[in-house]
């Protein structure tokens, strides 16, 4: 690919300093998605501008028309602390006619409610748990229909923000409690699902209408404390520490059935086109003990750090970090009518 000049959005604070040597994966962590981007796409050849934002619109505004770039690499995840509002910088970026990278608004917007997503998959026959919703400021009364276990969630929050071992409840009493919490804590909605028991399965997903599926991941809890569920408790995303503790590895989905990896792939492919992604995305399921892969939620622009799912499983199909990174901007180049 010719050499281009890619705009990289992303939080201020997780601009990543020039040099990281000494500094531990902790210390690294926060920002690696944004540090290994920018580097690797720099190593390809290309020209590669960072910029912070978060409260201001007129810093990309500027940097669109004053520096003309390519395209704009985005990373961004929220706009005023607000996640629901990182669609409507995409937004922008299609009003400003500036190529990007990553999902589409309409996409991230029908991905982005968790029960929005689950209604529009019911209509295509995917397998997704039961569940309630409840807004702000109501009392939880739990639908005589809704079984416990069930896990309570933020209705629109990711990085798994409010998700610990008691967002899964087995009386109304603790029901109640938790979404109390989600309302306070997070200040959104809450959800209440169906909690399925099994194994936690991501799928990326490639490509604007031509899709290219990623192997089936895993992420495995080796070591869990006793009675604690297998789930992806923000500890478990983002604490090394806990990770190697409690031997949490991720890696390629082993002895799964063939029908079954059929199965899955189909269902993400059908996730992508129903929820209108493009450019990349996982789309994670459970996978129960009768091997029914449940949809849990879909992710627009997925973390890619290089160590992380997305990049690996990509790695294990036999594409390369750079080559992952650069097919992702010729996809925001192609979406845009840009001739390659
Ligand atoms: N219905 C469910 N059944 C079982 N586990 C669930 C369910 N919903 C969420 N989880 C667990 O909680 C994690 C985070 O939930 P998710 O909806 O993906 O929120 P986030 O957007 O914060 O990642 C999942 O990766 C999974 O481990
Ligand atoms: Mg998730």
């Amino acid at each position: 690919m010719k050499p281009l000049r890619i705009l990289a959005l992303a939080h201020p604070d997780l601009i990543p300093p020039d040099n990281i040597e000494g500094l531990s994966e902790s210390e690294t962590y926060v920002w690696k998605t944004e540090y290994d981007v920018s580097t690797t796409l720099r190593a390809s050849g290309h020209e590669v501008r960072m910029l912070g934002v978060q409260t201001e619109l007129a810093p990309i505004r500027d940097a669109v028309e004053d520096w003309k770039p390519d395209i704009v690499f985005n990373m961004l995840e929220e706009f005023h602390g607000e996640s629901l509002y990182a669609q409507n910088v995409v937004a922008l970026l299609e009003l400003l006619r500036v190529p990007y990278t990553g999902c589409n608004p309409r996409g991230m917007m029908l991905a982005r409610g968790k029960d929005l997503s689950k209604k529009l998959l019911k209509y295509h026959r995917v397998p997704a748990p039961a569940f309630a919703v409840f807004p702000m400021g109501k009392k939880a009364r739990r639908p005589g229909r809704l079984k416990f276990p069930l896990i309570v969630k933020s209705l629109w929050e990711d990085a798994s923000l409010g998700i610990a071992q008691a967002s899964i409840v087995d009386t109304d009493e603790k029901l109640a409690e938790r979404v109390a919490f989600i309302h306070k804590r997070l200040n959104t909605p809450a959800i209440a699902e169906q909690y399925i028991e099994g194994r936690e399965i991501y799928v990326g997903v490639l490509g604007n209408d031509r899709l290219q599926v990623l192997p089936v991941w895993e992420l495995s809890f080796s070591n869990l404390a006793e009675g604690s569920h297998a789930i992806a408790t923000e500890k478990v995303k983002h604490d090394p520490i806990y990770q190697e503790k409690r031997g949490i590895l991720q890696g390629p989905a082993q002895d799964l059935p063939p029908s079954v990896v059929t199965k899955i792939r189909t269902l993400a492919k059908r996730i992508s086109h129903t929820l209108e992604l493009d450019g990349y995305c996982r789309i994670d399921f459970r996978l129960s003990k009768d091997n029914v892969p449940y949809f849990i939620e879909a992710n627009p622009n997925p973390e890619i750090a290089a160590s992380q799912e997305y990049a690996q499983a990509a790695l294990h199909a036999g594409t390369s970090y750079a080559d992952l990174l650069n097919k992702i901007v010729m996809l925001g180049l192609k979406r845009a009518g840009v001739e390659l």
